[in-house]
């Protein structure tokens, strides 16, 4: 059965806005250009789009350095835009989703070149973290940044302040009562456009603790806070994250229990999904409590090994965690700050069996751009580079450039019809297979699949909603399980075909590849996933 709330089972399409669809040839995506490919979204059967910030920006971070939360980058658009995007949207029965960056402003806000103007102790130092240096010149603590390099930046008169990314964007003291008075207008100020929720940007660090202690082995916690930092044990690195001064602090609880009365107070469902890095990963239930946010990313998936015992247990810890707190399941593959599925699985066909895996299960599913393409990460050489985090490790981390590459709308076109100026970041010279119109009409192809699966998720009645689903035991590599009324899922993960006893009589869909139904055995091709009817 359904959800009766549109967010709780929805499938919610990421745009990252600089990199979708350009409408004025400056090489940069716009908001007019997010308008006029409405109608392809809407085709593709998504129920919502968030939106990554098109706020005032010096883009230094993508955006995530906003310098005036309540206005629009010209290089996005006007306000106007983002109202006529959204009218838009609803107009064709898409909900729009807004981001919302709450740890950190750009150091290009007011409020931040005020604090530098004033002295120190002033009251509009204090709406950051501004602390002296150590007696030997060094910073407050030996914390770091994420991408890299300490966490603390030293002004003119001496004073440092704390930045837990770029330099540029120096964090907010939530403690001051005014950053919350101005975040509940700019909730309010994009409510009050019509937008239907907000992505809220790393949730999980607004509040800090300790902020002059040292971190025992801060250089350990920042390897084990990369996302492809792959040869650290589980262990240790769970052994790091666990307990950081900065991250996951009871003190966010607060803002958003605040947050969710303004929310319910306006009409229409509106919502709200929380970034949330927690460790371990049943933290996460606390951000999506009943008077708290409504969904919480689950990126167990976006790290996943293509391996049926790992991805059927973190199936069942999601589902069990979230329950206890009547909260709906995510499931992420991709965002704009993450390896591309199918470059992370290491094939096309592992993608399309992951996604048609998730988008079989109870809850919400995510879905980033070019993901519904089967756009693999873009090889770029290190001059073409614009991420922070490559610039701040010195080179060492190649940053997220590689899965922000501008979408190939048309396979024939200059920059494949994105732009008619040159877009921000190289596009790749062969990806004209993966193009939209190359890709529409071809059953083979990773578009066409994911249209017909999210078409499958509103009209069958299994899919979507938050029904239980039943595991049924299966060979060594592969997962079997029911969802009521009438489907029956199977992945082969494995890379050889595999033969599995059914009850399903019919195969509704298959992720590549050709699966034999013959007297109740399925013979499923290595690396798919079939979805079967009763
Ligand atoms: C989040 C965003 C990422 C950004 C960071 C700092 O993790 O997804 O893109 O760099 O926050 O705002």
């Amino acid at each position: 059965m359904k959800s009766e709330l549109w967010w709780r089972d929805a499938a919610i399409y990421q745009v990252y806005p600089r990199s979708f669809r350009d409408s004025n040839g400056d090489g940069e995506g716009d908001l007019q250009g997010v308008i006029e490919k409405l109608p392809y979204l809407q085709e593709l059967g998504i129920d919502a789009i968030w939106l990554s910030p098109f706020y005032k920006s010096p883009n230094k971070d993508g955006g995530y350095d906003v310098s005036d939360p309540r206005d629009v980058d010209p290089r996005f658009g006007t306000v106007l835009d983002a109202k006529a995007l959204i009218d838009e949207a609803h107009r064709l029965g898409i909900k729009f989703i807004a981001d919302i960056v709450p740890n950190h402003f750009s150091a290009d806000h007011i409020w931040f070149k005020a604090a530098l103007a004033s002295p120190q102790g002033s009251h509009e130092r204090s709406r950051f973290h501004f602390r002296e240096g150590k007696p030997d010149g060094t910073p407050p603590n030996n914390w770091n940044s994420i991408f890299g390099g300490p966490a603390w930046t030293q002004v003119e008169d001496g004073q440092w302040y704390l930045h837990l990314f770029d330099s540029s964007q120096p964090d907010l003291n939530w403690e001051n009562p005014e950053v919350m008075a101005d975040f509940e207008k700019t909730l309010r100020f994009w409510l009050d456009l019509g937008v239907d929720g907000f992505r809220i940007d790393v949730a999980h660090g607004c509040a800090k603790e300790e902020i002059l202690v040292d971190l025992p082995d801060p250089a350990g916690l920042t390897n084990a806070l990369r996302l492809d930092y792959l040869d650290m044990s589980k262990e240790v690195r769970a052994g790091y994250l666990s307990n950081i001064p900065f991250f996951d602090r009871e003190g966010v609880h607060e803002i958003y229990r605040e947050w969710r009365k303004i929310l319910d107070s306006y009409s229409g469902d509106r919502m709200s999904v929380a970034e949330a890095w927690v460790y371990p990963s049943s933290r996460g239930a606390r951000y999506v409590r009943q008077d708290e946010l409504h969904q919480i990313f689950n990126f167990d998936f976006l790290m996943i090994e293509w391996d049926a015992q790992v991805m059927a247990d973190a199936i069942k810890k999601t589902l069990a965690e979230l329950k206890e707190v009547g909260a709906p399941a995510t499931w992420v593959l991709c965002n704009h700050d993450s390896s591309r599925v199918v470059s992370r699985l290491g094939s096309a066909e592992k993608g399309r069996a992951l996604a048609m895996l998730t988008h079989s299960l109870p809850g919400g599913i995510y879905i980033y751009q070019g993901e519904e393409l089967g756009l693999p990460n873009a090889d770029l050489p290190d001059s073409a580079r614009q991420d922070p985090a490559f610039f701040r490790s010195g080179g060492k981390d190649k940053g997220r450039d590689m899965c922000r590459v501008p979408i190939p709308w048309e396979a024939a076109s200059e920059n494949y019809g994105y732009s008619t100026g040159k877009p921000w970041l190289p596009q790749p010279t062969d990806w004209q297979r993966y193009a939209a119109d190359a890709q529409k009409g071809d059953p083979a192809g990773s578009l066409e699949l994911y249209r017909k699966s999210l078409a499958l998720r509103h009209s069958h009645p299994a899919l979507g909603g938050e029904g239980e689903i039943t595991w049924i035991d299966s060979a060594p590599g592969t997962l079997h399980f029911t969802r009521e009324p009438g489907l029956e899922v199977l992945v082969n993960a494995t890379p050889a075909p595999v033969e599995i006893k059914v009850s399903g009589k019919e195969i509704l869909l298959t992720s590549s590849g050709e699966p034999e139904l013959n007297d109740g055995v399925l013979i499923i091709p290595a690396d798919t996933t079939v979805w079967l009817q009763r």
